[in-house]
Parts: structure tokens; sequence; C-alpha cells
């Protein structure tokens, strides 16, 4: 957990008066699955497009809140290997709103010191998208205060035997024993290496589900599920959400009595 690391410095556009009156912990790494965009439009009579179009504006909140509260990592789900089964319009929409959210936010994220990193496969990207990405990603890497994963094209399981061939083939090619293959050099392979894991997986619109997201990596996470459709999702949403972490103990298979001691 780290402190509240508030700089003055920041340009954000979110309620800073709510995010400062907050004391208690903060996760170091925040996971969130963003849920429930198609049923925000469909009940309101909009293309379901449109619900994604207000999940960005979402996203840009709980950056901001992020960044201001002193996480170090977030990670959101924005597109799944499986999401490209979904009809060719809404597939082609979210593209066009991933390479949009690039060009846009380019400015707010080096302004905020928010590093950008793009996981899962990425080969099945535009090349124009593929390009625009490694731009934002060098762009943004210098003098990070915060990470900021975004999860296109992403899979759990694809990620975690992506990560097994690749070992696989350097213990092929004699580098070391299979043997030698701990959850430190595992997790060196796979799309997060580097990264803490996530302390809190956050997913709205109600659903208890991890849908084949960060399958390695959430292995001690706290779950947190709210109702809230994903573009309704506020800063005060992302506190209760902060508020109920710091009410978990958290005892990573010991007993209460040893976390205690
Ligand atoms: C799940 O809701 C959401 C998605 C598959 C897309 C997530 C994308 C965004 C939040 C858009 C912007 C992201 C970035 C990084 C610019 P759903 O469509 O499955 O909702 P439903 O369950 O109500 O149908």
């Amino acid at each position: 957990m780290t402190q509240n690391t508030t700089s003055p410095k920041l340009n954000l556009s979110v309620n800073e008066t709510l995010l400062a009156a907050f004391d208690g912990p903060i996760p170091r790494h925040v996971a969130i699955i963003m849920d429930g965009n198609g049923r925000w439009a469909t009940s309101r009579g909009m293309n379901r497009l449109r619900g994604h179009h207000e999940g960005a504006n979402a996203v840009r909140r709980t950056v901001e809140s992020c960044r201001y509260l002193g996480v170090e990592v977030l990670t959101i789900y924005a597109f799944s290997s499986q999401n490209w089964q979904r009809p060719v319009d809404e597939v082609s929409g979210l593209m066009t709103l991933f390479d949009l959210y690039i060009k846009k936010e380019r400015k707010l994220l080096m302004d905020n010191n928010v590093a950008i990193r793009i996981i899962g496969d990425r080969t099945r990207l535009s090349d124009k998208l593929q390009a625009a990405i490694v731009q934002l990603e060098e762009a943004t890497a210098p003098g990070a205060k915060m990470v900021l994963q975004v999860a296109v094209s992403y899979g759990g399981r694809e990620e975690i035997l992506g990560a097994t061939r690749a070992l696989c083939a350097r213990v092929e090619a004699g580098e070391f024993k299979a043997s030698d293959v701990d959850e430190a050099l595992f997790s060196s392979h796979l799309y997060t290496a580097g990264q803490p894991d996530p302390d809190l997986v956050i997913r709205t619109s109600g659903e208890f589900r991890i849908s084949n997201f960060l399958l390695w990596q959430l292995a001690y996470a706290e779950i947190y599920v709210t109702d809230v459709l994903w573009p309704d999702f506020d800063e005060a949403h992302l506190l209760e959400a902060f508020g109920s972490f710091g009410r978990r103990e958290r005892r990573f298979g010991l007993t209460g009595a040893q976390v205690k001691a």
C-alpha cells in the first residue's frame, strides 16, 4: 500500500476536494474490469458504441483520480481476446475509439507523468494502431510516476500459454533447466513483467466473474464488485472501492493471528 502522494503540480479535472479527504490506504496496483457500457447505452435507447465513448470518459476520470491518490499501477481491461468475436461494427468502433484515445489523451498523460503500456496480442491490431501505441509508450515512459496498463486483445490464458511457450523454447535452447523455472522467472515472461501484482480488482456492473483477466497476477488480489455501470463510475465510486479495500485483512494464506503478529 502507498500513501497519498498528492502533488500540487498535477493538471487534473477531477474532484480533488473529495479525493483529498480520503485517508485510507491506497492500493499500489489497481486492476479494473470495465463492464456495463453496452447496458448503459441500450437502457437509454442509444447505440452500444455510445456506451463505449462514455466509458472512455470514465477511464479519464479514473486515471486522473488514481494518479492524484498515488496509485502506482492501474490496469484496465479494454478489449479481450474473445471480444474479437463481437459484431464487426462494434469491434471497428472500439478500435477507432482506442486510436482516438491515444491521440486525445497524450497531453494529459504526459503532463501528469503517466506512462502508458498496452498489454495483449498487439499483432492483431492494425499496423497504424500498433505504430501509434509504440510512439505513445515511448513518449510517456520518461519520468513516469504512474503506469497505466491497458489490456487490449488480451486474454489471461493466452498470456500464460505465451509465457509457457517462451520458457519451453529457452529450456530447449539449453539456457536453463525446467526445474529452474520459478514464480519470478515465469512472471518475467508475462506482459506485466516488472510490475507488482494487483492488490485490488474492481468489476463494475454487478457481474461476479474474472473473465480471463490477469489470471496469474490476481492470485491474491482483493475483489470488489459494484453494481455501477462503467460509464457512471466516478471518483466517489473509486473511493468506495478503496474504502472497502482498507477494511479487508489480507492474509496471503496465513492465519489472522499470524498476520496481526
Ligand atoms: C465491457 O462492457 C466493455 C468493453 C468490452 C470495452 C471497454 C472499453 C472502454 C471502457 C472504452 C474505452 C477504453 C479506452 C482505453 C479508451 P460491455 O460492452 O460488455 O457491456 P455490457 O455487458 O453492458 O454489454
